[in-house]
C-alpha cells in the first residue's frame, strides 16, 4: 500500500510517486483472444493455427489472400461455425459461442460478407433483423418506430435512401453494404466483426464508413476487426494489422510501424512460394 492512499491527507498536494501514475488497466486489456485455432472443411485445411488478440477500443485490421482464412475466423469467431481445435477468451473468460444470436448476446456482433441481408425484406426490417424486441414488448413490431430509428442511425451516418420499405434487393451493392454496416454498428455490441464492409462500394460510400469507423474509434468503447483489401484504407483506419499467411498470423504490428511496401512484400513473396511450389508438382 502506497503512501498516497494510505495517509491521502499528509500527502494531498503532492504528485504522486512516478511508479504509481499507471495508465488504467482497461487499456491494455484484451477483450478478445482466440489461441492456436484450428478449422478444416474435409481437405481444405482453413485455419491452421491462429493466434490473436484484440484490445478494448481497438480496430484491428485482417489482412490476406483470397482463402487465405479470414472470413472463417470471422465466422468462428461470431459463433456462426465452430472451431475444430483452439480456444476463445472474451474479457478473460473462456468464450464458447454457440450460435450468432448466443455471440450477439454476450456483446460480439459481426456484419458478413456474404450473408449481409435478407433480399426480400426492407431496408428497415433488415436493419432491426433479430432485433425487434428490443424496440417493442408489445406481441406486433412497431414498423413506424423502427422506420424512424432506421432513418435517423442512416442519416448519422450519413448515408441517404429516398424510401426505407423497399426491399434491399432493389438497392446498389455499396447501399447495401452500407445498411448492414449501419446494422452491426448501432448493434450495442462492444465488438464488432466487419467481413469486407467496403466490397462493393464505390469510394463516397467507402469514405463514409471509414469516418464512421474513425468516429467510434475516437469514441473508444467499441473493438473491432475489420478485414480490408485494401492496404491504404488499413493504415489510414486501423491501430494494427494482422496478415493470414496459409492459415497463421504471418504479421503483427502496429499500423504506424509497418507500410505498404512491407505488406506487398509479404504478398510477394507468398505468391513466390506458391509458384515455386506448383512447379515443383509440374515437374514431378
Ligand atoms: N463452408 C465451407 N466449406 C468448404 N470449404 C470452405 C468453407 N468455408 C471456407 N472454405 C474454404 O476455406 C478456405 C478459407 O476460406 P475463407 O475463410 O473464406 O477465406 P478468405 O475469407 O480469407 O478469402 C478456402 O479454401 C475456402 O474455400
Ligand atoms: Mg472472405
Amino acid at each position: 500500500m502506497s503512501g498516497v492512499f494510505a495517509g491521502g491527507l499528509a500527502l494531498a498536494d503532492q504528485s504522486p510517486p512516478e511508479e504509481l501514475v499507471v495508465a488504467p488497466v482497461s487499456a491494455h486489456e484484451d477483450v478478445l483472444r482466440v489461441e492456436h485455432l484450428a478449422k478444416s472443411f474435409g481437405q481444405v485445411t482453413a485455419l491452421r493455427d491462429v493466434s490473436m488478440h484484440l484490445k478494448k477500443g481497438e480496430v484491428l485490421g485482417l489482412l490476406g489472400d483470397n482463402g487465405a482464412g479470414k472470413s472463417t475466423l470471422v465466422k468462428t469467431i461470431c459463433g456462426f461455425q465452430k472451431q475444430d481445435s483452439g480456444q476463445m477468451w472474451l474479457h478473460g473468460q473462456p468464450y464458447e459461442p454457440k450460435s450468432v444470436q448466443h455471440a450477439r448476446e454476450l456483446g460480439v456482433d459481426v456484419v458478413y460478407q456474404d450473408l449481409a441481408l435478407i433480399d426480400e425484406l426492407s431496408v428497415y426490417q433488415n436493419m432491426f433483423l433479430c432485433r425487434e424486441e428490443r424496440y417493442s414488448r408489445l406481441p406486433f413490431l412497431n414498423g413506424a418506430k423502427m422506420k424512424r430509428e432506421a432513418r435517423k442511425v442512416l442519416n448519422d451516418i450519413g448515408i441517404r435512401l429516398p424510401r426505407l420499405d423497399v426491399p434491399v434487393a432493389r438497392l446498389s451493392g455499396g447501399q447495401r453494404q452500407s445498411i448492414a454496416v449501419a446494422r452491426g454498428v448501432y448493434s450495442n455490441a462492444d465488438i464488432l466483426l466487419l467481413d469486407e464492409p467496403l466490397a462493393a462500394m464505390g469510394a463516397k460510400e467507402g469514405a463514409m464508413i471509414l469516418e464512421l469507423i474513425a468516429r467510434l474509434k475516437q469514441e473508444g468503447n467499441l473493438s473491432i476487426i475489420m478485414i480490408l483489401h485494401n492496404y491504404v484504407h488499413v493504415l489510414e483506419s486501423c491501430d494494427r494489422v494482422n496478415m493470414i499467411v496459409d492459415g497463421a498470423i504471418a504479421l503483427d504490428k502496429p499500423t504506424a510501424e509497418t507500410s505498404v511496401l512491407e505488406l506487398n512484400e509479404i504478398v510477394v513473396e507468398q505468391y513466390r512460394r506458391a509458384r515455386q511450389a506448383a512447379q515443383v508438382q509440374e515437374v514431378a
